[in-house]
């Protein structure tokens, strides 16, 4: 089935909308549009009865919270229905009940004297226990997560970081929800395990042109399933959201 995103401009260009139950990349640096993106398909979610999370793990809930406001968005309605949910999981936040199972099933050798998760980077694994948890007790059927970037670098081993970042999403596949992944990781080049592992990829472009003026652009990389546009596509901002319009030529 597919469900509807909430972008105008996008839905067509992936036969109708984005598949329910499926894993996608969104890939741009900052200020490319990724928060804006996530954020309206949460909010067409709820409004189609999806509850759906913005998991944050690197910005503030607050910051994104009125960055949103300033869009026709209603996410403080959304909110208050439990319909929409700003989960912050960030450095700085406690996990509460979970620090305590944690504490109590990690093995001696991995836990320092004193140690508290509370300030401590969270991890895929930490990340994953806590999202696990909110899906089932609030009954989410769309996740955003913001972003694997920030628990990328975790791991001082390349190779088991990239393992458990593919655990990561392999996890998240059995939890059932529309899920939008986001990522600063911006080289299209460089294939990552979280392309290969995601269903569809979506880049967010904002660079300067030839003259100098600021350029933004969407572009569907891969989407399974999918006979999806492939072109590089003039993306503004609009006072409900992003909206996707036509082509960039190339000059
Ligand atoms: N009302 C607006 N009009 C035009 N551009 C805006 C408006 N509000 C925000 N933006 C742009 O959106 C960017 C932030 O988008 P955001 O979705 O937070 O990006 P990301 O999550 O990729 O960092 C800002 O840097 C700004 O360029
Ligand atoms: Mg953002």
């Amino acid at each position: 089935m597919r469900i509807k995103t909430g972008i105008e401009g996008f839905d067509p260009l992936v036969e109708g909308g984005l598949l329910q139950g499926r894993q996608y990349l969104i890939s741009g640096s900052p200020g490319s549009g990724k928060t804006t993106f996530s954020v309206q398909f949460l909010a067409a979610g709820a409004l189609e009865g999806e509850p759906g999370a913005y998991i944050a793990l690197s910005e503030s809930v607050e910051t994104i919270r009125q960055d949103m406001l300033r869009y026709a968005i209603h996410t403080d309605d959304l909110e208050k229905k439990k319909k929409l949910f700003f989960i912050d999981l960030g450095p700085s936040a406690n996990y509460g009940e979970y620090d305590e199972i944690t504490n109590l099933i990690t093995p001696d050798y991995q836990q320092q004297q004193g140690e508290s998760r509370v300030n401590t980077p969270p991890t895929p694994f930490s990340v994953f226990k806590e999202v696990e948890t909110q899906v089932k007790n609030l009954g989410l059927k769309r996740l955003v997560v913001d972003s694997l970037s920030s628990i990328r670098f975790t791991s001082q081993n390349p190779a088991s970081e990239e393992r458990s970042i593919g655990r990561f999403i392999r996890n998240l596949k059995n939890l059932g929800c529309t899920t939008i992944l986001l990522s600063e990781l911006t080289k299209p080049d460089a294939y990552t395990i979280e392309q290969f592992a995601s269903h569809g990829v979506i880049f967010l472009h904002n660079f300067m042109d030839k003259q100098g003026n600021m350029v933004r652009a969407l572009q569907i990389i891969k989407m399974r399933g999918t006979k999806h546009d492939c072109e590089m596509r003039a993306i503004e901002f609009t006072d409900k959201g992003l909206k996707v319009s036509k082509p960039i030529k190339s000059k």
